[in-house]
């Protein structure tokens, strides 16, 4: 475990700094000071981002900037209890407004409720242009399993988004975690998730992959363009098909191609979890919206004027009762679809009045890489796994017989 992730995930400020938590004027000085420094490092830093965009990659750099300084967000008691996590779903927005930030200012709980109730009197609209994707539209599935989920009677449903070409990817995960089909008794479907290959040799694409689907019946394809900033169109694309071929599954997980999963661990947790309006994963609050033209997580304020984003689950991996998924899918038409997919999904359970919880154990997900060792593997439900890392190998290690730690 780094130092790194650590801080991420259990959102801990040191002393000093919940101090500076109140809002009395002096407070709003320290404030305004910190916010200057963070904005001046911020756009230093964006300067030297190279071109191509890996958002993973930008996080394990960038983490801090990614959280507004002010995090009201104290979890040091109540929130990591399981009784809390069990009552996921808060009713009105003014409860889950006030019940999420307990000590927001007053300018900032206002902003928020006026966002949302613009956006609960809002008519569906067509979305356009360079930070908004073609959501909602009516895609069609071009690679099918519809019968898949009913058959083997999925208790939870891995959905793993990839990129046509990358067979590789797949491959691994087919021989490694995505092996494990039935967990004391708890059937784990897999799927890949796929959009529409563009490339000059998209029609040969085509062939592989229909063999491919003939091999394995673990390919969902819909006619979209994928590319990165599609990824939110593949994730609400994921959840209408949940919510159309696999709505008897108690769970879904999204999850990353380059991720090591444990599956025992992920169903252990979830045959103690809510079944309704739950989602999990690595949830980060008080999100920073930014700002600045140049950065590749940039928002104008036309589309989304809050300075934060409410909670989010990052998408490394996030797990979803069922029944949430045609709760989003309706959400998703009055929230403008914008690029960034595990935010996106955040502002639509702000908008349904659901907050994401954290999971029972916080060290379950990591962001930042966690070097393998039989131990911490053993303990972990998602990390991201180092590139010069080999996961067939790692998957050999943790399931060769013999204590852990
Ligand atoms: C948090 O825990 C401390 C002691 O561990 C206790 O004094 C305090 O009242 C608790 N705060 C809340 C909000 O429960
Ligand atoms: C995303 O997909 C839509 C629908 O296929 C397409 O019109 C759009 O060009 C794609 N976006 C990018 C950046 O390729």
């Amino acid at each position: 475990m780094n130092g790194q992730s650590q801080k991420i995930e259990n959102g801990d400020r040191p002393a000093e700094t919940r101090r500076c938590l109140g809002f009395s004027g002096r407070h709003s000085l320290f404030l305004s000071l910190v916010f200057g420094v963070m904005l001046f490092f911020y756009f230093t830093n964006m300067r030297g981002m190279s071109p191509e965009w890996n958002p993973k990659q930008w996080m394990q750099s960038h983490s801090t900037k990614l959280f507004i300084p002010f995090s009201m967000q104290s979890k040091t008691n109540s929130s990591r209890s399981k009784g809390k996590a069990a009552g996921a779903s808060i009713g009105l927005a003014q409860d889950a407004t006030t019940a999420r930030h307990p000590q927001l200012p007053s300018w900032l709980t206002e902003r928020i409720l006026k966002a949302k109730a613009a956006w609960q009197t809002a008519a569906p609209y067509v979305t356009r242009g360079p930070y908004l994707v073609e959501y909602p539209y009516e895609y069609h599935f071009t690679i099918n399993e519809p019968q898949k989920c009913e058959q083997e009677k999925s208790f939870v449903v891995l959905m793993v988004p990839v990129a046509p070409h990358n067979r590789a990817h797949r491959d691994v995960i087919r021989s490694t975690w995505g092996s494990e089909k039935m967990i004391d008794g708890k059937a784990v479907t897999l799927f890949f998730l796929l959009g529409k290959q563009t490339e000059s040799d998209a029609e040969q694409v085509h062939q592989q992959l229909v063999q491919e689907s003939k091999d394995h019946h673990d390919l969902i394809q819909s006619d979209f363009v994928d590319c990165y900033k599609n990824l939110t169109i593949k994730t609400m694309v994921m959840l209408e098909w949940l919510n159309s071929f696999c709505s008897s599954a108690a769970y879904t997980m999204k999850i990353d191609s380059d991720i090591f999963l444990n599956v025992p661990n992920l169903v252990t947790m979830l045959q103690n979890a809510p079944r309704t309006n739950y989602m999990t994963g690595l949830v980060v609050y008080e999100a920073q919206v930014l700002r600045d033209p140049s950065s590749k997580w940039y928002v104008p304020m036309s589309i989304l004027s809050d300075p934060v984003y409410p909670p989010y689950a990052l998408g490394l991996g996030y797990i979803l009762s069922l029944d949430l998924t045609k709760k989003l899918v309706e959400a998703s038409q009055y929230v403008k679809a914008f690029y960034i997919e595990d935010a996106y999904l955040g502002l639509c359970m702000y908008h349904l009045g659901i907050r994401p919880v954290d999971p029972p154990n916080e060290f379950s997900f990591h962001v930042f890489p966690l070097i393998y060792n039989r131990c911490d593997y053993s303990k972990v439900i998602a990390t991201t796994v180092h590139g010069y890392e080999d996961r067939v190998s790692i998957w050999r290690d943790i399931k060769r017989p013999g204590p852990h730690c």
